[in-house]
This record gives structure tokens, sequence and C-alpha cells, in this order.
């Protein structure tokens, strides 16, 4: 077993002073040792999405980085979205427009969606797509988790 190293991981907005070895990765620190469970671990291999958390503002998967890499990052997972009972837009358009069933896929859908439309509030519908689809979904069909972030995309861009 390698030695631990001391890294601190922001969580939204909150400072973990963990121990983690060289080879643990962010999802898993970011459950076992930070309590933050929101954040799910389907495939362990970049493939489902479902891990998905912003590092510094971007989508990451984070079962694909070491938690070290991680150290001194600003990190926000699901339970980061709302204010206090106020539920994130995206988390209400998903309630609205039935974008989850199971859940297991929202955690990560949320986070990507909203990566994505904060740094590029006028992103293309065609390109919007595109991003969706590197999340797997085994519920849905995607109909709905698609119409849900149009209808966050457009909320979240305000009266123009
Ligand atoms: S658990 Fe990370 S991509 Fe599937
Ligand atoms: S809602 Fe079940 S996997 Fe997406």
């Amino acid at each position: 077993m390698s030695k631990k190293q001391p890294i601190t991981l922001n969580i939204n907005n909150r400072d973990h002073k963990i121990e983690v070895e060289p080879r643990k990765t962010l999802v898993d620190a970011i459950r076992d040792d930070c309590g933050q469970t929101g954040t799910h671990i389907g495939c362990e291999h970049g493939i489902c999405g479902a891990c998905t958390v912003l590092v510094d503002g971007e989508p990451v998967r984070s079962c694909l980085m070491f938690a070290v890499q991680a150290d001194g990052k600003t990190i926000r997972t699901v339970e980061g979205l709302a204010n206090g009972d106020e539920l994130h837009p995206m988390q209400k358009a998903f309630m609205d427009h039935h974008g989850l069933q199971c859940g297991f896929c929202t955690p990560g859908f949320l986070m990507l969606a909203v990566g994505v439309l904060e740094r590029e509030p006028d992103i293309s519908d065609e390109d919007l797509l595109d991003v969706l689809s590197s999340n797997l979904c085994r519920c849905t069909g995607y109909q709905n988790i698609i119409k849900a972030v149009r209808a966050a995309a457009a909320e979240m861009r305000g009266p123009r």
C-alpha cells in the first residue's frame, strides 16, 4: 500500500482536508472521505458519466481523475446545486419534464448540463445534444432529459 498524501478538496465551498493514497480516484475520495454521496459511480472507466462533477468549472469524469490531481481545486457536486430549499433551475426542469426515473444517472447529467451552460449559455441546440450524448441513461430514453435541459437552458439565459 502506498503512502497516503494530505490534500484539500474544496467541495461546494467547503474545504475537506483528507489523506488519500495517490491511486485513489476523485469520485471515491468525494464519496468515501468527504461523505458526499450524491455523485454516483457507474462504470468506473469513463463511459457512463454518472460520476460527472465540475472541477474549476469544467465537467470532469471523476472516476478518471485521481484525488491528488484535484488538490486545491474547486469542485462542485450535485449537493451544491440547490440554494437552501430552492432547487437549481436544472433540477427543477428535470422534475417538471420527467427527466429522471431511477435517478442513477441524474447527478451526472445535472452537473454536465450546468457546467456546459454556465460556460456557454448560447450553445447551439446541435452542440447541446452532442454534449448530452456523452452520458448514459438506462431508463428515460433521453427525450425528457433533452426537454429538461432545453427548458433550463432557456431559463438560465433569462429574458433577452
Ligand atoms: S463512473 Fe465515471 S464515467 Fe462511469
Ligand atoms: S434515470 Fe435511471 S439511469 Fe437514468
